[in-house]
């Protein structure tokens, strides 16, 4: 269904063929460029790319601009991930775990536990010396220009049935993960059963028991009503995904060197300010959450991390997972 919706709605967006949004004629114009977004206006990447566009616009005498269409407008990440790649949509974000089915290199930025914080996370995931080579991968082979990588939030698991506090509470319960072979394994693990689907399904299947639950952050939690339909949410910490902002390569290769340097400089700027705002936005959440009804509940953090301990083994596997595991180890 989504896969005729998004491209109709790009189609009646008039949204070009070759990477970019060029309708626009003569010297002087604007080109802006579409991005894909799978959350609401007020989320954190949303106000981030909202301000690099502003910023974009200036810095570059009005030569370009974004255009955000939140809300899954364009599809679902994986769809819009096509559209970048065929050049109908110039950008998107996009969860880290979709990335693995191009390169499954890009697991070891993916796994339970692996970073001690945001903060941590942050600051190896846009570093050219730990990340460039494996976000430089995609680009000819699947035309999907890596630009960097925002703070996507911490994820815990929400079921409708009761508080998940260890391994064994989770027997038996189909878990909505992002479509990844490592998502799959760390629910295994995990004690539950992972069930890989796009966001904008997640809702209606909760409701019909198709799941009995999913794992994410606040945000999703709360803005997607998720917490009036399995209302207890539990603090398993054990996931931080990057949400990449993808390009197509073409549109990248249009700008100029310095247009380029000032695309990286602000977008390195939008990823602070992204990460500073979440927490604001996740006590806001929280909030929304419990008055629809949600009850949050700690969990044994320890117990779910010795449980998904093996992953790490599996998808640490060759030189290059080895080499990148080893930075964000450095890093802590
Ligand atoms: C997070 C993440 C999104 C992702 C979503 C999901 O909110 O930031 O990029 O799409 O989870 O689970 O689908």
């Amino acid at each position: 269904l989504f896969a005729t919706l998004a491209i109709t709605s790009a189609a009646m967006l008039g949204l070009t063929a070759c990477g970019g949004g060029n309708g626009d004629a003569g010297a002087g114009s604007t080109k802006v460029l579409k991005v894909a977004f799978n959350q609401n206006a007020s989320h954190p990447q949303a106000v981030a790319i909202t301000e690099l566009s502003d910023k974009l616009k200036e810095a570059t005498d009005g030569a370009y601009e974004l255009e955000l269409f939140p809300d899954e407008q364009l599809g679902s990440q994986a769809e819009t991930l096509e559209l970048v790649q065929s050049g109908a949509v110039d950008m998107a974000i996009v969860a880290g775990p979709l990335m693995e089915a191009f390169n499954p290199d890009f697991s070891v930025l993916n796994l339970p536990y692996v970073y001690d914080s945001p903060e941590h996370q942050m600051s190896v995931l846009n570093e050219p010396d730990i990340t460039g080579e494996l976000f430089d991968s995609l680009e000819d082979s699947e035309s999907i220009s890596v630009i960097g990588a925002y703070h996507g939030g911490v994820r815990n698991v929400y079921t409708t049935g009761g508080p998940v506090e260890k391994p064994a509470d989770l027997a038996g319960q189909k878990i909505r993960i992002i479509s990844s072979d490592t998502n799959v394994a760390m629910i295994q693990m995990m004690g539950g059963v992972g069930t890989p689907m796009p966001q904008g399904d997640v809702y209606t299947a909760i409701q019909s028991g198709v799941l009995n639950g999913a794992e994410n952050n606040e945000l999703i939690f709360a803005d997607l009503a998720h917490a009036e339909i399995a209302p207890h949410y539990s603090y398993t910490q054990h996931l931080m995904i990057p949400d990449y902002l993808v390009a197509n390569p073409m549109v990248l290769e249009a700008f100029s060197e310095e247009e380029r340097e000032t695309l990286d400089s602000l977008f390195a700027e939008s990823v602070d300010s992204e990460l500073a705002s979440f927490d604001e936005k996740v006590a806001e959440a929280k909030t929304k959450a419990e008055e629809a009804g949600a009850t949050f509940h700690e969990a044994d953090v320890e117990a779910f991390r010795k449980a998904v301990e093996p992953l790490h083994k599996d998808k640490v596997n060759n030189d290059v997972t080895k080499a990148i595991f080893e930075k964000i180890d450095a890093a802590r």
